[in-house]
């Protein structure tokens, strides 16, 4: 029996809250993370990740310490890309982004220690697994993480090699800055619920379909950017195009954007429908996620 998305839910809170108070921060410190890390968010790389587990046939409860590292992961980029030398965004969450909230040198070193977190959670929460598994979990939140910056640099600072087209860059950017920690959830829950890194074909199977999700997500933002209301995002809406950022709206269209993200929703349905019924759960959120509205 898959558990229920509220069931999920409630186990993810409980590891990013027990985490959080037992990582050796205090003080400052530990109020401004916590701020950024528990004070809402839709958790969907880590319930990606429990799905993923599921969907090899294993136990959503062994993919927490992943979940855990990518959404910590997670919230030092968001902190990091509201600062102002980057999106400048003084609302995240439906309340005042960290720097607002803290001070702009908080918030840079908040950061610092949940990207430094992510690793020590990575490796600490997963001591009874085997130390294969342990050494590919850390693999796979560096690669994530690397990715993701490279992304950033990309979005915020441009440097894509000459010659390729505006939709290349923009798959460039989105695979990188979006996809990669979408990408890494998925793979970390699949490795935990196998409990091994080897993959007999459904790791592969899972890898693929990230990918896509992770492309899908990232065209939403991009489209919720252009359509929806700050006050139901919780962030601030219209600011992609004033700001110059390379989005799929941009690009596409609208119309073109969906389009785009109905064909990748198939492609990734079709990679893990050979999974069969133990992925039903993890194909209905992907669904949810492609027709968000926040
Ligand atoms: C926002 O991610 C940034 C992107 C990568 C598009 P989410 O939409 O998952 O943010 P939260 O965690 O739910 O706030
Ligand atoms: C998010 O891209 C990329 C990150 C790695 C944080 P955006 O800059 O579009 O995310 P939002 O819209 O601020 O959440
Ligand atoms: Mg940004
Ligand atoms: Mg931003
Ligand atoms: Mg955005």
């Amino acid at each position: 029996m898959p558990s229920s998305h509220a069931h999920i839910a409630e186990r993810i809170e409980h590891a990013l809250r027990g985490y959080a108070s037992a990582c050796g921060l205090s003080g400052g410190l530990l109020e401004a993370v916590e701020y950024a890390l528990l004070g809402g968010g839709k958790r969907l790389r880590p319930v990606l990740a429990w799905r993923c587990a599921e969907a090899v046939g294993g136990d959503g409860e062994r993919s927490l310490p992943g979940g855990v590292a990518v959404e910590l992961v997670h919230a030092f980029s968001l902190v990091h890309d509201d600062l102002p030398a980057l999106d400048n965004d003084d609302m995240r969450r439906g309340r005042p982004t960290l720097h607002i909230h803290a001070g702009e040198p908080m918030a840079l070193l908040a950061g610092d220690a949940m990207l430094t977190l992510a690793f020590d959670a990575a490796d600490r929460l997963c001591t009874d697994e085997p130390a294969d598994l342990r050494l590919a979990l850390i693999r796979e939140v560096v690669e994530g993480t690397r990715s993701m910056i490279v992304g950033q640099v990309y979005d915020t600072l441009g440097g894509l090699g000459a010659g390729l087209s505006d939709l290349e860059r923009l798959e460039t950017v989105h695979r990188n800055k979006t996809g990669a920690l979408i990408r890494a959830a998925c793979r970390l829950g699949a490795m935990l619920g196998a409990g091994t890194p080897n993959d007999d074909g459904r790791l592969g199977a899972i890898t693929g379909f990230a990918e896509r999700l992770g492309l899908i997500f990232q065209i939403v933002d991009d489209v919720l950017d252009v359509e929806g209301s700050a006050a139901v995002v919780g962030k601030a809406t219209g600011k992609d195009a004033d700001a110059g950022k390379l989005t799929y709206p941009g690009v596409l269209g609208v119309d073109g954007s969906r389009a785009e993200i109905r064909r990748l929703q198939d492609e990734a349905e079709a990679l893990i429908a050979p999974l069969g019924e133990p992925a039903r759960p993890l194909i209905d959120l992907s669904r949810a996620m492609a027709q968000r509205d926040r």
